[in-house]
């Protein structure tokens, strides 16, 4: 058996529990929570605090992490306690005029929807795109048909554009179906219409590769593919588009805010030209000494590793549910992964078997002590780079015996 590039005994996983819900809420490697504990040690003892290494040097690591996950410039990394919290950051300080769009495929994670629902007020339009036919979402969602390899959700979108249309905000992967947007042709695309393309990456973080060309924004929590806890995750603002948001006013959002040479009630300076200018104070240092670590974690097995020992677990998951009564979705699956638009949510649609039987399922799968999570239709199986061939083998073999029990 192929070794997983992420060493599950750096984790607490045991014979008990097989999570493959990461895409609710990732698992935390151990070091992580060292990582907490030499932290609060020094809060108890706060003169072991160091204002370089630790108030400086800490969110500074972060940031210079966070930016090579995603290839990118520690500068334009702000850190955000949450994935809406980047989005509410890039929805409030855009310089909105009324009349103006903001276009989302249907059914997005309400995180990608409020935030510009709230600018009604400021006469600011949120239209939803359905991306394929049969597509439905809120209180149509379970009637909804599920993607398919064949759609083209990019055109439907792109289509959809219009003369008022200043930013397009969608997830990555979508949390729901699994289905993966094509980011670099979004961008391509929007950068030729003037249009700004804002990302809900938290899906996608830590185990997909990114490009980020042609995105002005990508926002994620560190909670999910990043094995962090929930509190902090990072916003990424391409520069020119960050100089056109308002900063956020914080005391740190500043030129020289820690020169303390120099009073601080001098409020004669520039906002930071970095990522700074849009983070909300001090950030929060206890859990970016967590997610420090999990970022090392992956970056240190790389995520295009990460991405194809998740691919090759989905495809030996698919195989074993071939002559299962999953046949149909398992086709539907592959056709998607070998179109390269899955990433880690292997999403089976319910099919008309309806609500219950997937929460019966779900509760069947706890019994055999598998965690897997139910959301609008879709039994969602997340892989990520801890998980081995064995643990794909025992789900195949609940699925089969759990679809023979709940029909
Ligand atoms: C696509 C997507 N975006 C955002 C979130 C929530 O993000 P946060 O809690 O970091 O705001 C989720 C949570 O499930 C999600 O699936």
């Amino acid at each position: 058996m192929n070794a997983p590039p992420l060493n599950p005994a750096l984790f607490h996983l045991d014979e008990d529990h097989l999570w493959v819900m990461h895409c609710a809420e990732g698992p935390v490697p151990r070091a992580a929570m060292r990582a907490v504990r030499v932290f609060m040690q020094k809060e108890l003892r706060p003169w072991e605090m160091r204002w370089e290494e630790d108030f400086l040097g800490l969110p500074a690591a972060l940031r210079a992490e966070a930016a090579a996950l995603l290839g990118a410039r520690m500068e334009d990394i702000s850190l955000t306690p949450t994935t809406s919290s980047g989005l509410v950051t890039v929805a409030q300080g855009y310089p909105w005029a009324a009349g103006d769009e903001v276009l989302a495929p249907l059914g997005e994670f309400p995180s990608n929807a409020w935030p510009w629902l709230a600018l009604a007020r400021r006469g600011v339009a949120f239209r939803e795109v359905p991306l394929w036919d049969g597509h439905r979402a809120g209180t149509d969602a379970w009637t909804s048909l599920p993607p398919t390899a064949t759609a083209d959700p990019e055109a439907r979108i792109l289509a959809a554009m219009g003369p008022h249309t200043r930013l397009l905000a969608l997830s990555w992967i979508r949390f729901q179906d699994g289905l993966r947007l094509d980011l670099r042709r979004l961008g391509a695309a929007c950068r030729e219409r003037g249009v700004h393309l804002v990302v809900d990456g938290i899906q996608g973080a830590g185990t997909v590769p990114v490009a980020l060309e042609g995105v002005s924004a990508f926002a994620t929590g560190g909670y999910k593919g990043l094995l962090a806890p929930e509190g902090l995750g990072f916003l990424w603002t391409e520069a020119s588009f960050r100089q056109s948001l308002s900063p956020s006013g914080s005391w740190l959002s500043v030129v020289d805010a820690t020169e303390f040479s120099r009073p601080s009630t001098d409020l004669h300076r520039d906002w930071l030209a970095d990522g700074r200018a849009l983070e909300s104070g001090g950030p929060n240092l206890l859990h970016a000494s967590a997610l420090l670590e999990s970022l090392r974690l992956i970056n240190g097995a790389g995520v295009p590793a990460l991405a194809a020992h998740i691919g090759s677990l989905q495809g030996r998951l698919l195989d074993a549910l071939e002559s299962s009564p999953w046949r149909a979705e398992c086709q539907r699956l592959r056709a998607l992964l070998r179109a390269d638009r899955l990433g880690s949510i292997l999403a089976f649609h319910h099919g008309g078997r309806g609500s219950d039987y997937l929460q019966e399922l779900l509760r069947s799968g706890y019994r055999r002590g598998i965690f897997a999570s139910v959301r609008e239709g879709y039994l969602r199986v997340a892989f990520h780079g801890f998980h081995t061939e064995a643990d794909a083998d025992r789900l195949a073999a609940w699925l089969q015996l759990a679809t023979g029990t709940a029909n």
